[in-house]
């Protein structure tokens, strides 16, 4: 089915330029790569995966309440419109919310897609490109994904948040070659692993949580990529060009804090915008999704040394400093874990079923 039926507000132009600028860079030198970085490289292609058959499809979703979503986790809760609701209204509205939660995932995937294979073409060491590769075949695997997850089970899509399609399009048109790792790896992608981990720990719908768990062991190694390549780039840096970056992460920071919180969702509820942010702005559940929203982000930016003065300020004033110190490398390898255990208990029964069958062989051979 066309995806265009689906949308709940027409996006307007079924597609969206951004015009490119920048060199395409070829090198010459095909074997002085970082020991690290090709490592990555192996990891990447030793764990690549089929979304198709990794996941179990056949399992229902209520598109009603896909993620299993309480009450107080909607901002209409406690407000004077939640009484008027009736049962199916707050099903539609879980619907919607789902929906344009994941749709966001979605675009974001293409983005991070379109931004993995630009580094492919821009970035100027082979071992960057090589590793950026299995990367754009991971965001691939992710984006096909959460657009068969909104196809097939909620039914629904919401166009591009603005704000994240604003931050999209300056991270494409820079033509600095670090550029997509910043806004893309490190903000876009650290916002969308936060919202992956609080869903992903908090849902009890078995097929959101195995394709959460599983895109996020892909996303592990994508952060520890944009954190190499950032750190060793940006040890060559003046402070000029890194208090440049520094600007670019506080704006981007800002504008997803204040605009990324489904006020359109609500807006198709017949609430006003103005009333909308302000809900938005008051709900306690949404104050602290907004703060752990940048728990992947600030312990990147201190990592990769983007940590001056200004930058600091800001993460001072948005309450999320002392985020800082989180253990980046501790939060990727539970993420790797959660998803292996996965593996482990749904194929546990599979491949007990198989050792008896080698067993049986063997021992019919032996007979
Ligand atoms: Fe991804
Ligand atoms: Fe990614």
């Amino acid at each position: 089915m066309s995806t265009h039926t689906l949308y709940s507000k027409d996006p307007g132009d079924p597609t969206w330029q951004v015009p490119a600028t920048g060199s395409a860079r070829f090198t010459w030198e095909y074997d002085d790569g970082r020991d690290r970085l090709l490592a990555l490289y192996q990891k990447g292609k030793d764990k690549q995966w089929d979304g198709a058959r990794r996941i179990d499809w056949d399992l229902e979703v209520d598109p009603y309440d896909p993620l299993g979503t309480p009450d107080e986790a909607l901002t209409l809760y406690g407000t004077r419109h939640w009484g008027k609701l009736t049962e199916k209204d707050k099903g539609e509205l879980r619907r919607h919310y789902a929906s344009w939660q994941f749709s966001q995932f979605l675009h974001g995937e293409q983005g991070a897609m379109i931004c993995a294979a630009r580094i492919v073409e821009s970035v100027p060491d082979m071992d960057a490109k090589f590793y950026s590769a299995t990367q754009t075949m991971d965001e691939a695997r992710h984006a096909e994904i959460y657009g068969r997850f909104l196809h097939e089970k909620v039914g629904m899509l919401y166009p591009i948040n603005d704000s994240l399609q604003g931050l999209l399009g300056d991270t494409l048109r820079d033509s600095r070659w670090d550029m997509p790792y910043l806004g893309m790896q490190v903000l876009i992608e650290g916002l969308a692993l936060a919202a992956f981990g609080m869903i992903r720990d908090s849902t009890d719908k078995p097929l959101p949580k195995q394709i959460l768990a599983y895109v996020m062991q892909d996303e592990a190694r994508h952060v520890a990529f944009g954190r190499m390549a950032l750190r060793d780039h940006y040890k060559q840096l003046t402070d000029a060009e890194l208090r440049e970056r520094e600007e670019f992460v506080i704006e981007g920071c800002h504008l997803m804090r204040d605009r990324l919180r489904g006020v359109e969702v609500l807006e198709n509820f017949g609430v006003s915008t103005k009333e909308a942010e302000e809900y938005s702005e008051q709900s306690e559940f949404l104050h602290l999704f907004r703060k752990l929203l940048f728990s992947r982000i600030v312990p990147c930016v201190k990592d990769i040394g983007l940590w001056g003065e200004r930058l600091q300020k800001a993460y001072v004033d948005m309450g999320v400093f002392e985020m800082g110190d989180s253990n980046l490398d501790l939060l990727m390898t539970q993420d790797e874990e959660i998803a292996e255990r996965l593996d482990r208990e749904r194929f546990a029964a599979e491949e007990a079923g198989r050792v008896a069958e080698v067993t049986d062989a063997i021992a019919e051979g032996g007979a």
